[in-house]
């Protein structure tokens, strides 16, 4: 079975002084019975993975070049996010397709560099308000999805997490069967190209609007393992009681 998986992504929040809120986390959570991974700001990788080393927290980071090394002012590298000792990176995120204009395909570079480097690819998908309405998530994702992963992707160095726009920092969320009906379309879709194995093996997270009062349901709808948390992430009181939920669900 699928070890489950509380992800946060700090976005671009958090001062050095925040990192106190790691150390909050890790005392709530001395032995978790999920996976638990925070995607903290580049200029806090170096230090967060220090105070999680040698616990069960793996940290990450929110984006990396699609380039080994160059002459790229301002961005790094997936081996220099290995290097701070951090050992995911989100990749794709709504905020870079959008903000940085972001293609699936520069994603999939960026995983396939990811994964070179030993991190796993946590690559983001999710459709606007405009496709819901629509009627054409499905194509949405099915498209983002076959583009942004990249052909040597396992059930170790590839998590999916399915985040609709109209869901980010909205309060909205969609309804549980619509959760249900993406995610049991993305691991279809995993299992069609990687076969069973890893499209087994794959975990596909929720993200958009999770919080203490809406994660347990959400955490019983089918191939759902886990969540990818933004503003409940920031603080270790908020964070624990959606890691409280997802240990619950096992
Ligand atoms: P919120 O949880 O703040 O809606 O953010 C979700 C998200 O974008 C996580 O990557």
């Amino acid at each position: 079975m699928r070890r489950k998986l509380a992800a946060g992504n700090w976005k671009m929040n958090g001062l050095r002084r925040d990192l106190t809120e790691i150390d909050a986390l890790l005392a709530l959570h001395p032995a978790p019975q999920v996976d638990l991974l925070l995607c903290l700001p580049s200029v806090l990788l170096l230090e967060g993975a220090a105070r999680a080393e040698g616990h069960a927290l793996t940290i990450g980071a929110q984006d990396c070049h699609h380039r080994p090394a160059g002459a790229h002012t301002g961005d790094i590298s997936a081996s220099m996010v290995a290097d701070t000792g951090a050992s995911a990176v989100i990749l794709g995120h709504s905020e870079r397709r959008d903000e940085h204009e972001e293609s699936s395909e520069i994603v999939r570079k960026k995983a396939r560099r990811a994964m070179e480097a030993g991190l796993t690819a946590v690559i983001c998908l999710g459709e606007s308000l405009d496709e819901r309405e629509a009627l054409n998530t499905l194509d949405i994702i099915d498209g983002q999805l076959s583009a942004s992963v990249p052909d040597n992707a396992t059930g170790l160095n590839l998590v999916i997490a399915y985040e609709p726009i109209w869901a980010i920092g909205t309060g909205l969320t969609p309804t549980l069967e619509q959760i249900g009906e993406v995610h049991d379309f993305i691991r279809t879709r995993l299992e069609r190209r990687f076969g069973p194995g890893v499209g087994q093996a794959v975990r596909i997270l929720y993200g958009g609007s999770v919080k203490p009062e809406n994660c347990a349901e959400i955490f019983q709808v089918s191939n759902v393992d886990g969540a990818l948390v933004g503003g409940a992430s920031l603080k270790a009181d908020d964070f624990s009681l959606i890691i409280n939920a997802l240990e619950a669900s096992v």
